[in-house]
């Protein structure tokens, strides 16, 4: 069961990422290494094809990040993008030189000759550039087969050492054909097959797992959230009858989520399922409570506490869970790895669990991106409705419901948020928007209903787009849809009587309220 292995050497983070999930969806596994890795141990780790990316340094910087150039000596294909296109250059001999401007978005290149990469190619082809220095001269047994008017040297190869290299980046959606020279290097030129699928994914795992637990118990603790549903699904089809599934419901979930979850766990797959419903514990523990922070901590240390309880239970009869599930995806295991990436993980995760607990782990995410997380969590029968939720933090409605948070205004907040999210998707925008929600402001205004004086709540609209959460901009929603947001709140909300927008980007905003 050794999967055909792509490593996408990392000269920038951000570059890496992308480029291997290009190369997931062409169905060949790939892993991001750091750039010191050596020759020998791209041998050893019996990697059919390397890709070495782009980055944000010029390689005539000192100190640039290099790489050991024996590599090239492996006779293992390369595939060389930007940074990296020109790094293989100067280490095999050729020149890189400062031109002058540079190119920057959308640039045209010009075939020359034949060329292995762009088979079948028109003559001209727009791609997305983004370099200061370029490749002057191949080095001695390439051939230069692209330029561009900045770039003399747009793409080389050397079929026979298998060694090609692209200045301009064919990761991006804007580089005309981008991923059909992609799949070109990996399919035709490295000659991998397409043994990457959902299916082969959820079988790798199901065997990975059933070796690492053997006939010892399984614990998860399910969030709501997309990953701990797609994990814990995973288990069910290793090992289900070893695994007991704890959702804590806290009072400040979703609408329908703790029902959704039975619905999923105990009645479709069969799972045996501890619902603990702690709504009082936790609105008594956050009563008169207004500060953020203190709420969170709060909500944490609770959730950490109402979870043992379960475990210690479990555990009574002297046989109790050894292994913990856990949702670690791969972006959080190369962010706390890597020596280029900013460890930019600014939140505690509150609803995740501490590491003191006594627990070995099972993490069969950790090596897939969240859109593969989504496309097996289908594959394995979770409903749409889970797998493409939108991101929700650990602390739940808390940290919108700005000022104390009690069982009313929770309850006001999570009427109103349905509201929002099945609008949003009846308008067809829910998996195009980062998150959607209502927040619940600490403050009361005056309207008019009827004949009646009111004096009640507004709802806030958020929307966002965003790749990360890092940064994020304010979704421009029709004004229809607004219009019609805002009456059903003001119609189906009791305690609601005024409707704002958020139209703050982050920065200067964030995400969440609190
Ligand atoms: P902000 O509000 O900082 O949020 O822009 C960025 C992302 O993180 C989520 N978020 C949290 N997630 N515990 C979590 O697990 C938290 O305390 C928390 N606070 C914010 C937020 O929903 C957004 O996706």
């Amino acid at each position: 069961m050794t999967t055909p292995t792509v490593l996408v050497v990392d000269f920038g983070a951000q570059y890496a990422q992308l480029i291997a999930r290009r190369v997931r969806e062409a169905h060949v596994f790939s892993e991001i290494v750091p750039n010191t890795i050596t020759a020998k141990e791209v041998k050893d780790s019996g990697a059919k094809a390397l890709i070495l990316s782009g980055g944000p340094k010029s390689v005539y910087e000192n100190p640039a990040p290099s790489m050991d150039a024996a590599i090239y000596d492996l006779g293992i294909p390369i595939l060389g993008i930007c940074y990296g296109a020109q790094l293989m250059a100067l280490q095999l001999g050729g020149e890189v030189a400062n031109t002058g401007t540079g190119e920057y978005g959308r640039t045209e290149i010009t075939r020359q000759g034949r060329s292995h990469l762009m088979d079948g190619w028109a003559n001209i082809n727009t791609v997305w550039m983004s370099h200061g220095d370029a490749i002057v001269k191949a080095p001695e047994g390439f051939t230069v087969t692209a330029s561009s008017p900045e770039a003399p040297v747009s793409v080389m190869e050397d079929a026979e050492r298998r060694l090609y290299a692209v200045q301009f980046h064919t990761e991006v959606v804007h580089t005309q054909n981008g991923q059909q020279l992609l799949e070109t290097f990996l399919h035709t030129l490295a000659e991998l097959p397409n043994s990457w699928t959902n299916t082969s994914i959820i079988e790798d795992q199901v065997a990975l797992i059933r070796a690492q637990v053997g006939d010892e118990k399984v614990l998860c603790a399910l969030s709501g959230g997309v990953d701990s549903a797609v994990a814990a699904a995973l288990v069910t089809k290793a090992v289900g009858k070893q695994l007991t599934c704890v959702f804590v419901d806290t009072g400040l979930m979703r609408m329908n989520e703790g029902e959704q979850i039975e619905q999923t766990f105990m009645r479709q797959f069969g799972v045996d399922l501890v619902h603990v419903k702690a709504q009082d514990r936790f609105f008594d523990a956050l009563a008169g409570v207004t500060d953020p922070e203190k709420k969170r901590k709060i909500i944490g240390e609770l959730f950490i506490r109402e979870f043992e309880a379960v475990a210690r239970d479990l555990a009574a009869g002297g046989n109790g869970p050894r292994f913990l599930v856990q949702g670690t995806l791969y972006p959080d295991v190369i962010e706390s790895g890597s020596g280029h990436a900013a460890n930019i993980k600014s939140h505690h995760n509150v609803g995740g669990l501490p590491d003191d607990l006594s627990f070995d782990l099972v993490e069969p995410l950790r090596s897939l991106f969240k859109d593969e997380v989504r496309h097996i969590g289908e594959e394995l029968g979770l409903p749409g409705e889970i797998v493409w939720r939108q991101p929700f933090p650990g602390p739940g409605l808390a940290v919108r419901i700005v000022g104390e948070v009690t069982r009313e205004r929770a309850e006001i907040l999570r009427n109103a948020d349905y509201v929002v999210v099945d609008e949003i998707k009846k308008a067809g925008l829910y998996r195009d928007l980062w998150q959607s929600f209502a927040v619940l402001p600490a403050v009361r205004t005056v309207g008019v209903m009827g004949d009646g004086r009111t004096y009640a709540y507004p709802i806030v609209i958020r929307a966002v787009t965003s790749d990360d959460a890092m940064t994020a901009d304010w979704a421009r929603l029709p004004y229809d849809l607004v219009e019609t947001i805002a009456n059903r709140l003001i119609r189906e909300v009791d305690g609601v009587n005024r409707v704002a927008l958020d139209v703050t980007s982050k920065p200067p905003g964030t995400i969440e309220w609190e």
